[in-house]
C-alpha cells in the first residue's frame, strides 16, 4: 500500500501545528473548514483570517514588554504597523483595534490616514511615522498633518527633504533620520539607497537641525532589508546604528527613540521555527549593553512590523484544473490562476510560502510542478522551502484537488496590482474575510468578487 499525503507531511514536519490541522481528509486553518469555503465561494480565492492580526500584535508587545521588564530597560516600546504591507481597510480596521501607531511610505497613504481620522479610527495623538522618499506632494501632505496638530514624525530619507519641510511646516515638530544600512557581502551593492550615510548624520544635525526653532530630532531609524535575524551581519548593523545614536545623543537632548524598522520573520515553511521571544530579548539586551557601555540613556524602541502583522492572516487557494505530463518525470499540475499576479514574490524574488493540499490528505502523493495560467514560462512554482520538490496528493480527475498557500497576507496584492491590469488578463481572485463573532463563531463574508472584464477593459481604454 502506498503512503498517503498525510503520512508524508507528518513524517516531514511537525504536524498538526499552529493554525493547521486535518479533519476528515481535509485541512483546517484556524478552525476554518477550507473545503467548505471552497464549496461556498469557489476558487481561486484569497482569504484573510482577521483575528490573527490582533494576536500577532499582542504577541510582539508581550515579547518586548517582557524583555524590557526583565532587563530593567528604561525605555518603552511602541508597535507601529507598516501600512504598505497591506493597505486594505479591513486590515487597518483590525490593527487599529489593537491601538497600534502607523507608519506610511508615500503620498497616497496620507489620504488613507485622513479617511481613518474622519471615521474616528485614529486621532491626533496617534503616532504617524512617515518614511519613504518624499517628493513635494508627500511632503506637503505630511506638513498639512503637522500644521493641523497631528502627531506626525517625518523621517528624513535625505537632506533635501528638510529644505522642503522648512517651506511647508508652520509649527514645531519632531523629526527622525533614517540611517542607510550596509548590505550583506553577497549583495550587488554595498549600501542601501534609503536613508543618510551614517558618517554624515552628526554633521547634518549640527549644521541644519540643532539651532532650528521648528525641528526637534527625536528618532533614528534603520531597517535591514533581510529582516531581523540572529546573525553577525544583523548585530553589526545594529551596533553601527547604536554608535550613531549614542554619539548624536550626546549633542542632541531631544533624541530619545530608536526605530528598528520591520523585518520580524515569518514562516515560509512548516519546518521553520522562530524563537521570537529570545530574538526580542537579545535585541533589547544588546541595545541596553551598548548604551550602558557608552553611558547613554536607553532609547524608547519602535518597530514597524508589516509582514509579521498581516502575512499569517492570509491564504490563497487554487484548484488543480488539469495535469499535463510533458515527459516521463515532469508532471505539471495547472492551477486556476497565475502565480505571477497572485503571489508575485514567488516569481520575482523566489520567495516560498507554506504550501499544503486542502483535501485528499488520505490519498497517495506524487512529485509535481505547479503551473500558472499565463503564457509566461516563468509562471510556475516547483520548490518548497524545506524540501527541494513539491509533493501533493495524486492527481485524480474524479476527486478534484485544491491547494493552499499560507502566510500570503503581506505585499502580494499590492505587488500583483490587485484589481488592475493582470498579466494575460487573468482576473484577480475573489477575497473572503473570516472573522469571529462575539460568541467566537466563525463568520465569513465576501469582500470582493472575482475581477470582472469591465474594469480591465475600462483601464485599457475600450
Ligand atoms: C521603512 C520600512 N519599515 C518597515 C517595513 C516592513 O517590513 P516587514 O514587512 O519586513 O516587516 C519596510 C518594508 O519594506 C520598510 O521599508
Amino acid at each position: 500500500m502506498e503512503n498517503t499525503y498525510r503520512q508524508f507531511i507528518e513524517q516531514s514536519v511537525e504536524f498538526p501545528q499552529d493554525a493547521f490541522e486535518v479533519k476528515n481528509d481535509a485541512l483546517q486553518f484556524h478552525g476554518i473548514d477550507l473545503m467548505a469555503l471552497v464549496k461556498e465561494y469557489g476558487t481561486p480565492l484569497k482569504l484573510n483570517y482577521l483575528p490573527s492580526i490582533g494576536q500577532q500584535i499582542e504577541k510582539a508587545r508581550r515579547y518586548f514588554d517582557k524583555a524590557i521588564d526583565q532587563l530593567h530597560y528604561r525605555g518603552n516600546y511602541t508597535y507601529c504597523y507598516c501600512t504598505k504591507s497591506s493597505h486594505f481597510s479591513f486590515v487597518l480596521d483590525e490593527v487599529l483595534k489593537s491601538n497600534v501607531e502607523l507608519e506610511t511610505s508615500s503620498a497616497y497613504d496620507i489620504y488613507i490616514l485622513r479617511r481613518l481620522f474622519e471615521q474616528g479610527k485614529i486621532n491626533k495623538e496617534t503616532l504617524l511615522v512617515h518614511n519613504g522618499y518624499k517628493r513635494e506632494l508627500y511632503a506637503q501632505l505630511i506638513a498639512d498633518l503637522i500644521n493641523d496638530g497631528f502627531n506626525s514624525v517625518p523621517v528624513l530619507d535625505n537632506q533635501k527633504e528638510l529644505e522642503l519641510f522648512k517651506t511647508m511646516v508652520t509649527k514645531p515638530c519632531n523629526i527622525g533620520i533614517r540611517i542607510a544600512t550596509g548590505e550583506e557581502p553577497q549583495s550587488n551593492y554595498y549600501t542601501a539607497r534609503l536613508g543618510l550615510r551614517h558618517r554624515r548624520i552628526q554633521s547634518f544635525y549640527e549644521e541644519h537641525i540643532a539651532d532650528s526653532e521648528l525641528f526637534n530630532l527625536k528618532m533614528l531609524h534603520f531597517f535591514i532589508d533581510n529582516g531581523i535575524e540572529d546573525s553577525l551581519y544583523y548585530w553589526n548593523e545594529l551596533d553601527k546604528c547604536l554608535g550613531v545614536y549614542c554619539k548624536l545623543k550626546r549633542v542632541c537632548p531631544t533624541l530619545d527613540s530608536l526605530n528598528i524598522g520591520g523585518g520580524f520573520p515569518v514562516k515560509q515553511s512548516l519546518a521553520e521555527e522562530f524563537d521570537y521571544k529570545s530574538l526580542t530579548f537579545e535585541i533589547v539586551s544588546h541595545i541596553k549593553r551598548f548604551c550602558e557601555k557608552e553611558d547613554i540613556e536607553e532609547p524608547n524602541l519602535l518597530t514597524e512590523f508589516g509582514s509579521y502583522t498581516v502575512a499569517e492572516s492570509g491564504a490563497t487557494i487554487y484548484s488543480i484544473i488539469d495535469q499535463k505530463k510533458q515527459n516521463d518525470v515532469e508532471w505539471w499540475n495547472m492551477i486556476d490562476s497565475s502565480f505571477i499576479t497572485t503571489l508575485p514574490d514567488s516569481w520575482a524574488i523566489n520567495k516560498r510560502f507554506i504550501l499544503l493540499a486542502i483535501n485528499n490528505w488520505d490519498e497517495p502523493y506524487e512529485r509535481v510542478n505547479l503551473g500558472g495560467l499565463t503564457c509566461d514560462n516563468q509562471d510556475y512554482y516547483n520548490v518548497e522551502a524545506h524540501v527541494n520538490n513539491i509533493y501533493l496528493p495524486k492527481y485524480n480527475e474524479a476527486k478534484p484537488l485544491c491547494i493552499g498557500f499560507f502566510n500570503t497576507g503581506a505585499y502580494q496584492n499590492a505587488l500583483g496590482g490587485y484589481g488592475g491590469i493582470q498579466h494575460c488578463l487573468i482576473p484577480s481572485p475573489k477575497q473572503i474575510l473570516v472573522e469571529r463573532d462575539e460568541k467566537g463563531q466563525l463568520k465569513t463574508s465576501l469582500f470582493a468578487p472575482e475581477q470582472g472584464p469591465e474594469s480591465m477593459l475600462k483601464t485599457l481604454g475600450y
